[in-house]
């Protein structure tokens, strides 16, 4: 049995509509969740989660990143150094600590994160047997905007996902209430996808029905390598309206500004990579309107 499929097994459809609501506090709405997520390695997931969430902040809204993998490069590319994370992702899923006490800010106001450490990587190991395996997070995250009113109230949680569809991920995605999937504008960008598409189809059915893809952000675009143009136009094609019209360009700055443990938006606001985080963040804000509309 898949790695996929046995996180999921334990969950008939008819628990589905036992499982907790967040309790909310009058008129804080809940926050919206999207898990970054491609189980290829190295398309711009963390990029994306680091400054969409700064853009988003930058805007006005507050923002939660969960660095969900090992790797910690969220975190560590918002200068959240090791020494900085006694609290981590891990403690939260292994259900020591609650979310909230996870939180640390960054330098970026509005913006928070909950810190990834090595620890992460036992996670399957360790809790991979319990029965609630797979809603860990989404039980973590159910409290968030309950607290008391002098705590900040998250309107967006970014979820950085590791480059896998294990455990972590699924518990992701059973968290979330949409998948923001970021493509690399590369030859081989649409392989894998169909995995994907799968893995969100078999969450839906078995743990978070609601769940959707919000959209497809394709990163690394080089306007001066006609392979990227034909990437977007193909897919384009393939995924229709679901692809965001914001493309993210291949911009040395973005690559630089991790080393600094700053978002590109706060090492170089005018570059060309930070434009387009921003007009991403304002598209998204955008979709949200109209689905809350819908
Ligand atoms: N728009 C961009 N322009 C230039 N470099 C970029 C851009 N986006 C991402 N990169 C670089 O590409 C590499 C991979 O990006 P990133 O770490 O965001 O991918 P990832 O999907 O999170 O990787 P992993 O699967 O390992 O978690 C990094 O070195 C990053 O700095
Ligand atoms: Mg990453």
């Amino acid at each position: 049995m898949s790695e996929v499929a046995s996180s999921l097994q334990a969950f008939p459809a008819a628990e589905i509509s036992s499982l907790p609501r967040a309790p909310q506090l009058a008129g804080v709405p809940p926050p919206r969740v999207l898990a970054v997520a491609n189980q290829k390695g190295g398309v711009g997931k963390t990029t994306t989660a680091i400054n969409l969430g700064t853009a988003l902040a930058a805007i006005g809204e507050d923002v939660l990143i969960i660095d969900l993998d090992p790797q910690g490069n969220a975190s560590t590319g918002l200068g959240i150094d090791r020494k900085s994370r006694s609290r981590s992702t891990y403690d939260v899923l292994a259900g020591e600590i609650a979310l909230r006490d996870a939180i640390v800010p960054t330098a970026v106001p509005r913006l928070s994160l909950a810190p990834s450490t090595l620890d992460l990587t036992g996670f399957e190991l360790e809790i991979g047997q319990s029965h609630d395996r797979a809603l860990r997070l989404r039980n973590a995250l159910a409290p968030l905007n309950a607290s008391a009113p002098e705590q900040a109230h998250y309107a967006y949680v970014l979820i950085d996902c590791p480059p896998s569809l294990n455990l972590l991920t699924v518990n992701a995605m059973a968290a979330a209430n949409a998948i923001l999937v970021p493509l690399q504008c590369e030859f081989f960008a649409l392989e894998g996808l169909s995995q994907l598409l799968k893995t969100v189809e078999s969450v839906r059915e078995q743990l978070n029905p609601d769940l959707t893809i919000h959209g497809v952000v394709l990163t690394m675009y080089d306007s001066r390598n006609n392979l990227s143009t034909q990437v977007v136009a193909d897919v384009r094609q393939f995924m229709g309206s679901k692809v965001n019209d914001t493309v993210i360009p291949r911009n040395v700055r973005v690559s630089e500004a991790p080393s600094y443990g700053k978002p590109v938006l706060v090492y170089d606001l005018k570059c060309s990579g930070s434009e387009a985080y921003l007009r991403l963040a304002t598209e998204i804000i955008q979709r949200e309107k109209e689905l809350r509309a819908a």
